[in-house]
Order: structure tokens, then sequence, then C-alpha cells
């Protein structure tokens, strides 16, 4: 399948007072137009600093190394984002990509009424749009991610509006301007469960109608399975699995993708079993596998070097010196 969004190698260097930390360390993804990608890990596995990459949004002082391109397969559009100027940023953040955060209240301003706020997004990509085409557009930018009442809601502040029904308007701004790329960081995270369960279906519909990309970042295996066609588990920011949702959630190759499995309460009924341990400090990685100190299947070759990305088919990919052998077997026995 073609490639809307196309990642070689892209590494993100940060400094902080112990030296320099790689919170995105060459990682590797594509994303085919209609296609989501589940890009699951810990907190502070880099998730958020990925997505902050591809958004051109990364903290004074980084570094960014690799190759990001938007558009891959089409010659004439494509564009590689790594090399993008603050200049060129303005049309592709909003116009090329949209992006939902965790927490709407954080991005919406609270003294802007929120049809004012569509708007503004719609203006940025289109200034000349009349007031009559900028109302109508909001109008149906709202009523495309099922805000009720889009003309009440329109005239209110953020404030008046529930969480799930923040998040609906932040989900309308960021596809208003017609993007192809919906970058989701923990869209549903701080919703409660039914309305979690809306806002996905929401974001379902929307992908299948737009024929959107969508990255969709989260902790919660369970939420993958919900949406991703394809996942990527991230480890202190490295992919450490890789391939088709069911694949992975049903045969996971890596330790630790086995381990969030285990310790998913929506995915595994019955027992919860956390993953032992804590994911280590970027400053203090293991010179091997930096999943070795909690992993239960550690031998003297995962300390050696970083473990490559092994094949264990043409889709599915882990770093772990156990693919290839008789991981799944051993796996089993050790729950
Ligand atoms: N400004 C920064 N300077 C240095 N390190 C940072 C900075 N922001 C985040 N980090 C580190 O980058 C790593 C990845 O963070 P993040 O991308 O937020 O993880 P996630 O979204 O998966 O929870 C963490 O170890 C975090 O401490
Ligand atoms: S490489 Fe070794 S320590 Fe790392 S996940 Fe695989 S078995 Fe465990
Ligand atoms: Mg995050």
């Amino acid at each position: 399948m073609p490639a809307l969004l196309d990642v070689q190698h892209l590494t993100v260097e940060l400094p902080t007072s112990r030296g320099w930390v790689r919170p995105v360390h060459d990682v590797s993804l594509r994303i085919a137009a209609g296609e989501t990608l589940g890009l699951v890990g810990e907190s502070g596995s880099g998730k958020t600093m990925l997505s902050l990459a591809l958004m051109g949004l990364l903290p004074q002082g980084a570094k960014i190394r690799g190759e990001a391109w938007l558009n891959a397969s089409a010659s004439a559009a494509s564009k590689n984002l790594v090399a993008l100027r603050e200049n060129d940023w303005r049309a592709v953040r909003g116009g090329e990509i949209g992006m939902v955060f965790q927490e709407p209240m954080t991005s919406l301003n609270p003294v802007m009424r929120v049809g004012k706020q569509v708007a503004e997004a719609i203006r940025a990509h289109d200034p000349h749009a009349s007031r009559a085409d900028l109302q109508r557009r909001t109008l149906k930018a709202l009523r495309r991610a099922s805000v009720p009442e889009p003309e009440t809601r329109a005239e209110q502040f953020p404030h008046q509006l529930s969480g799930g029904l923040r998040q609906r308007v932040m989900i309308s701004m960021a596809l208003a301007a017609g993007p192809k790329l919906l970058i989701a960081d923990e869209p549903t995270t701080a919703l409660d469960v039914t309305v979690q369960k809306q806002v996905l279906a929401l974001l379902a519909e929307l992908r299948r109608a737009m024929q959107l990309g969508m990255l969709f970042i989260t902790h919660d295996l369970g939420v993958v399975a919900q949406v991703a066609d394809r996942v990527a588990v991230m480890y202190t920011g490295r992919v450490v699995e890789h391939g088709p949702v069911r694949e992975v959630l049903t045969r996971p190759q890596h330790p630790y993708t086995k381990g969030l499995l285990a310790a998913s309460p929506t995915l595994e009924r019955g027992k919860f079993l956390p993953i032992p341990g804590i994911v280590p400090q970027l400053t203090d990685l293991p010179p091997g596998c930096a999943f070795a100190p909690r992993c239960p299947w550690r031998r003297v070759e995962c300390d050696a070097a970083v473990p490559e990305l092994r094949a264990v088919n043409a889709d599915h990919s882990a770093r772990c010196v156990l693919v290839g052998e008789a991981v799944q077997a051993g796996h089993e026995a050790c729950r």
C-alpha cells in the first residue's frame, strides 16, 4: 500500500544536565492513507516526543536526525518533515497533519467561544474565506465531529462543555482544514469509559469517511485492539515490536509486549500482572537490551549489545534475541 507517512531512522536528541538523551531512537514506521498505526508503550517511552517531532514542535535545543516523508508516494507533494523550516510548518500543521492531545483544555483557548476557535483553525489555512463561508464551514466541522446542536455549542466557551464534547471540538478543529494525517496522542485517556467508546467510534467513522491516516498513541493495548490496523510498541525511545495488530496481540514476540498484555486490565481477563520494575532513565540505559533488567528471559547475550529488530515474518518484527527461537512456547511456560 502506498505510504502517506514514511519515517526512516528518526532520532531525537535532547540535552539534559547528565548529557544528551535519545527519547526517540532510530524509529522507522509507515502509515498508509486510511490506515491506523497504534503506538503503545508505558509512560516515558517516547511516544509524545515522536509525535512532537512529526509536528515540528520539539523542545528548544533538540536535535533531530533521519527522515519523515509526508505523502511519501506522491513525488510532487512529498516533503521531508525533518528538513522543514518554521515558515513551511505553518501550512503543514493543521493543513496536512492534524493533532489531538489528551487534554483538550490545554489546547483550547478558555476565553474564546469554541465556534470562533474552529473558524480560526480554518482561516489559518484559508485566509481569504468570507465570514459567511467560515461560519458555514465551522458548523460543518462541528457537525462532522458529532457535536450536538452545533449552532448553540459554537457560541459557548470550553468550560461550558463536558470533557467528551471538548474532545469533539478538538477533533473538529484538527480536521477543519482537511488534513490527510491525524496524530492523536492519548485522545481518550482523560475520558470515562462510555465517552471514550463514543470518541473512538467517531474517530473510526472519520477515518473511513475522510480516508485519514492515523497515528494513534495510547498506553492502553485494549484501545489499540479497537482502533488500529498495525501496532508499534515503544520502549525507551526504540520500537521493540511492530506488526499487524491482531498478530501482535495474539502472538507477541517481545517479552515487553507480552508484559504489557498481561498488565492490561481490558485485555487480560481474570488476572492482572503488572510488569515488575520500572522504565530506566534515558541517562542510565543498560548497554544491551533496555528491557533486560525487567525481563524473565534475560541471558548473557542480551547484555552484550542492543538487539536488532528481527523479522518474525514479512510484516512482523521484534527487537529480541529470542526471535526465531521457540519464544512462544517459552512465554506460555512462564506465565
Ligand atoms: N524537554 C525534555 N528534556 C529532556 N528529556 C525530556 C524532555 N521532555 C521529555 N523528556 C524525556 O523523554 C522521554 C520520553 O517522554 P515522552 O515522549 O513524553 O514519553 P511518553 O509520551 O511515551 O510518555 C522521557 O524519558 C522524558 O523524561
Ligand atoms: S533481548 Fe533478552 S533481555 Fe531483551 S527482551 Fe529479549 S530476552 Fe529479554
Ligand atoms: Mg505522552
